[in-house]
């Protein structure tokens, strides 16, 4: 170890776009966690928590995403020390834009980095997917592949992950004051086991349009290719007036509208992105729900030293 302390910033990102559940996730420009760890005598892993929401965060290593990435390595790797880390959120809890996945990719990041691993891609991802586990239950890898890498990201099997440059263009997210606790494991657990035909080869199209518009820089393409006939009809009951807002997104101009990741934020695309987000916010309002709006971009950055 040559340096005390190594600070590690890795982006926010959306994931499922609509079609890809579990499959898609981007980047974004706006908003990122800052993962600070030091090696410390102490065998333990001592975590803090600061920043967006940091008071719903728990600091225990097996609960929180980037204290199990840290404790995942430290057993793995046999060492007789510990850690202290300190997790900046900039990444807002429980709103669909991958915060805990942002926090376990910039903890296994860092600690590449700090302790010299050299992990192939595969093995970075699978090593965040511990921390995202942690706190939702499943070792999904939508939201930690982005915020590793950067860019439109498309899981496979075995954490294979295929990362394109993003498209330009331009995304409004709105935020509703809505909370639920432990949101991703209760956003999954309304999904059903089996689904339709009609249904599956509705949102295939859908992968595949979307695959085909960021291969070709398409942002229109892109933007209507953000529809889920698989996940969001299960979910849409978690988001006060959820059909109200995505139609008001569609009927201001917006090419597709879907929930981030799993909500309850949705996001939006479209040509007239501050025209979207008014018209979002005057549903969620509508019915009497307070929410934020943020305009972003996708980012081809991820995880970074800063
Ligand atoms: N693909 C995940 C889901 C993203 O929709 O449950 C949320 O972390």
């Amino acid at each position: 170890m040559s340096v005390k302390q190594l600070a590690v910033y890795a982006p926010a990102s959306i994931a499922n776009l609509g079609p890809g559940f579990d499959v898609f996730g981007i980047a974004l420009s706006e908003l990122g966690d800052t993962v600070r760890i030091e090696a410390v005598p102490e065998r333990g892993v001592q975590l803090s928590v600061i920043g967006a929401g940091s008071e719903s965060i728990p600091i225990d290593a097996e609960s929180n995403s980037a204290g199990a990435v840290v404790k995942h390595v430290k057993e793995t790797q046999g060492l007789d020390y510990g850690f202290s880390v300190e997790i900046e959120k900039g990444v807002p809890p429980g709103m669909g834009l991958g915060s805990s996945g942002a926090s376990a990719a910039a903890a296994a990041y860092a600690l590449c980095e700090y302790l010299g691993l050299d992990l192939s891609q595969k093995e970075i991802i699978r090593l965040a997917a511990v921390g995202e586990a942690a706190v939702t239950g499943s070792p999904h890898a939508d939201n930690v592949s982005p915020s590793l890498l950067g860019g439109f990201c498309i899981v496979g099997p075995d954490y294979e992950v295929v990362r394109l440059d993003p498209p330009d263009v331009e995304m409004v997210v709105v935020m509703p004051d809505v909370h639920y606790e432990n949101k991703t494991r209760l956003a999954r657990s309304l999904i059903p086991e089996k689904v339709g035909l009609r249904e599956a080869v509705f949102n295939v199209g859908g992968t595949a349009r979307m695959t085909a518009a960021v291969a070709l820089g398409d942002p229109v393409l892109f933007g209507r290719s953000i529809q889920d006939r698989l996940i969001e009809p299960h979910r849409a009951d978690m988001i006060p007036n959820f059909w109200g807002v995505k139609q008001a997104a569609l009927d201001a101009g917006a090419y597709g509208c879907s929930i981030a990741g799993g909500g309850p934020s949705l996001f939006a695309v479209g040509p007239e992105p501050e025209e979207i987000g008014d018209a979002m916010a005057e549903a969620f309002e509508e019915s009497g729900i307070e929410s934020e709006t943020m305009l972003t971009r996708p980012s081809g950055l991820g995880a970074r030293v800063v």
